[in-house]
């Protein structure tokens, strides 16, 4: 965040007029229940804690009603009258909802994700709410844990580009200004690699592995200014991140430079007693406030030992002033003291929430969200005058579903299922069948026949299966990634039917769908979408928009391969067919059914011309690859040109590739562009034995392509 001398001098002069009560009234927070994120608390009197100075930041208040009304309290009844920060989830959307962030990611469009989170933003401020609890930057390389679907996927340098692109959105250049937000990264750290895909399980990571895979997406937020951050839940060898002073102090804040607040997740001080580091909650505050926790959300335990532990000497006052000193700098850049109030106009909130142009760009970036995984013989996209259609399976006309996990204030009653999607798509005289065919519950296939029936009389079926939009986000992994309940049954009695079939995957992550992906000559990924999810997937399946996405994530081919990830390392006994003795399973290919960078398109990109400005450079030279891509269709489609790069030998050893740069191109049928990407010895940075950042001589791989696995390659010498 920008400070300035004024500002501090503000804060100098305001914290010496607060008693230690109201200092550390600013370190409260608590949510008025509105939504429950966490386990249910004790209700307290937000409007007699806000008078009395006791709470310094509230959660779930949405509206410009509601947030006035507690806000005027805070200020004009108060001693000091200082006002309240107003969080809120805004993780995909405000009240227009927009695809999850695992479904933007797939859209490696930083400019569409951008507006996506500036729209949040003038949403959120319009309904009063000043900080929004996002970006979620928890890299992740396991689907069974349901919180994926919050982030942008497994890789750091995708995940490192779109929290600069969230925070940019949310916060502009100013977060006081009218129509952005507080942003707030989270979850600081390592929250995605939580052991066996179980949410709020232990991480054991090494140094190495947090440096070069998981802190990187928060120092890009800090970089871009962010606000505040969010510790994680968990542990990390052995420390939980609510208590972790050496992450928290020596890193984020000396280290990264980062000067906003922090914010316990949902009463993560409180939980340092289970995690088994604080015999009470008193424990638990002494080692939070000192670990650099400014706020702790709902446990309570600031509130209730913070005086008494300074009284005892367990806890410095100095300590409580920083903490204190961050929440207010928050507060000043926010420019709260001035204008308190994001919004006070009710007829502005109901102009700005849902405004048409914020549906219709919802649509535009969930169509950069599908990804087409398979398109056997050409089959899409379908002609709009075809006679008849059978739109079947559980998930094809469930609105809520559609909206996907943390949808904020969406209204799901508004959204577009894929039913609606298609009928709105086709002509008049085009017959459009629905069954729901099975439960995705349990194995209640009473619906089957009358589905199967629907499909063998129409020209083709639309099969949409998936998961519940609650079945994935916080607390929701699984350990089966198969389709619940009977949607295996109805894929597979509608394949039977001989008729040509669609699937659509409506998911929150990648699921396991080898079957289908052998049997069915039509698949798309598409995500959890938002409001208007059915427009989106239509406009795909009719070619009125030419698939673009590209998998954040890798698609395993069971969960028995998890996790699974394309930057890996090589071993000492990489696969090979010929050898018994290496790295492989019995009863499987090492290899993804989908690999990540994945995407088809109704065009062909052509790859070729693969070329380097020089095959040598030292390390203060830039050279650059290039390649030329060709549009050998008739179709203007766009293309994710991803770049990669290897380090043969090292003292340390390598994944066998690296993002390190991408290009989304747009190009009209038979068109082509020759792309440059620059590389310099930045790129090629990994940490030393030493966990000092170096760059060594040697030999690089370099690859450019549509994929990770299909790309062409070249390599060069750094000298
Ligand atoms: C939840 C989540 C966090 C969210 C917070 C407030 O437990 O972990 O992402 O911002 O509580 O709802």
């Amino acid at each position: 965040m920008k400070l300035s001398t004024e500002i501090e001098r503000k804060i100098d002069t305001l914290l010496a007029q607060m008693t230690l009560a109201e200092k550390i009234g600013q370190l409260a927070q608590y949510t008025n229940g509105a939504e429950l994120t966490g386990p249910e608390g004790e209700p307290v009197d937000l409007n007699r804690l806000a008078r009395d100075g006791a709470v310094g930041s509230v959660l779930n208040y949405t509206g410009v009603a509601d947030t006035k009304k507690i806000q005027d309290i805070a200020v004009n009844e108060s001693r000091l009258g200082i006002p309240l920060m107003f969080g809120y989830d805004v993780i995909h959307g405000y009240k227009t909802g927009f695809p999850i962030p695992l479904a933007q990611a797939a859209s490696w469009n930083m400019e569409l994700i951008e507006k996506s989170e500036q729209i949040a933003a003038r949403e959120a401020s319009a309904a009063g709410v000043n900080w929004a609890f996002t970006p979620m930057l928890d890299i992740a390389r396991d689907p069974r844990w349901g919180r994926v679907i919050e982030g942008a996927g497994e890789d750091t340098y995708l995940g490192s580009r779109i929290a600069t692109a969230r925070v940019r959105g949310l916060q502009g250049d100013n977060p006081a200004a009218k129509d952005r937000v507080l942003a707030c990264a989270k979850h600081y750290v390592g929250y995605g690699a939580a052991q066996a895909g179980r949410d709020y399980f232990t991480c054991d990571l090494t140094e190495r592995t947090l440096r070069e895979v998981y802190l990187p997406p928060f120092q890009a937020a800090v970089t871009a200014g962010v606000g505040s951050i969010m510790p994680a839940f968990n542990e990390i060898d052995g420390v939980p991140m609510t208590a972790n002073k050496t992450l928290i102090k020596d890193v984020l804040i000396d280290e990264f430079g980062f000067n906003g607040c922090l914010v316990s997740d949902w009463t993560a001080v409180h939980e340092l007693v289970a995690h088994g580091v604080a015999a009470n909650d008193k424990e638990a505050a002494t080692l939070a406030i000192n670990a650099g926790v400014d706020i702790d959300m709902c446990s309570g335990s600031y509130s209730k030992y913070l005086a008494e532990l300074v009284a005892e000497g367990a806890v410095e006052e100095a300590v409580i002033d920083d903490s204190v000193r961050r929440v207010l700098r928050s507060k000043f850049a926010l420019n709260l003291f001035e204008l308190p109030h994001k919004n006070t106009d009710l007829e502005l909130e109901r102009r700005v929430v849902e405004a048409p142009e914020h549906f219709e760009f919802s649509r535009q970036l969930a169509r950069e969200c599908i990804v087409l995984l398979k398109n056997q013989n050409a089959l899409l996209p379908l002609a709009k005058d075809i006679t008849s259609i059978a739109v079947v399976g559980p998930f094809a006309d469930s609105k809520q579903d559609a909206c996907g996990a943390w949808r904020a204030q969406t209204d799901s009653n508004k959204a577009v299922t894929v039913l609606a999607g298609v009928r709105a798509a086709v002509g008049n005289n085009t017959v459009v069948t629905y069954a729901a065919g099975c439960s995705a519950e349990h194995k209640d296939l009473s619906e089957l026949a009358t589905a199967v029936q629907a499909v063998e009389q129409s020209d083709i079926a639309i099969v949409v299966l998936g998961e519940f939009a609650d079945s994935s986000g916080e607390a929701a992994c699984l350990t089966d990634l198969n389709f619940s309940g009977g949607q295996g049954e109805l894929i597979r009695a509608v394949h039977a039917t001989g008729k040509p079939v669609v699937l659509v995957v409506q998911s929150g992550r990648p699921f396991t769908i080898a079957w289908e992906v052998e049997n069915i000559p039509a698949i798309i990924q598409a995500w959890h979408l938002g409001s208007r999810a059915g427009n989106a997937v239509a406009d795909v399946l009719f070619g009125d928009f030419n698939p673009c996405g590209k998998l954040p994530m890798t698609m395993p081919r069971s969960i028995g391969q998890v996790p699974i990830f394309y930057n890996c390392k090589n071993t000492g006994r990489p696969f090979d067919a010929d050898n018994k003795y290496c790295s492989k399973y019995l009863d499987s290919p090492n290899t993804p059914l989908y690999p990540f960078g994945f995407g088809l398109s109704y065009s062909r990109f052509d790859y070729s011309n693969l070329r380097l400005s020089s095959p040598e450079m030292a390390i203060d030279d830039i050279i650059t690859v290039s390649v030329d891509v060709t549009n050998n269709s008739s179709r203007t489609g766009k293309e994710v040109v991803q770049l990669y790069i290897h380090d043969l030998v090292a003292s340390i050893t390598r994944p066998v590739m690296e993002l390190k740069g991408f290009q989304k191109i747009e190009l009209t049928a038979s068109e082509w562009k020759t792309i440059v990407f620059e590389i310099s010895a930045t790129m090629l940075e990994f940490y030393g034995a030493d966990m000092q950042k170096i760059v060594e001589a040697g030999e690089f791989t370099v690859f450019l392509g549509g994929s990770s696995q299909e790309c062409l390659q070249t390599n060069f010498i750094l000298k």
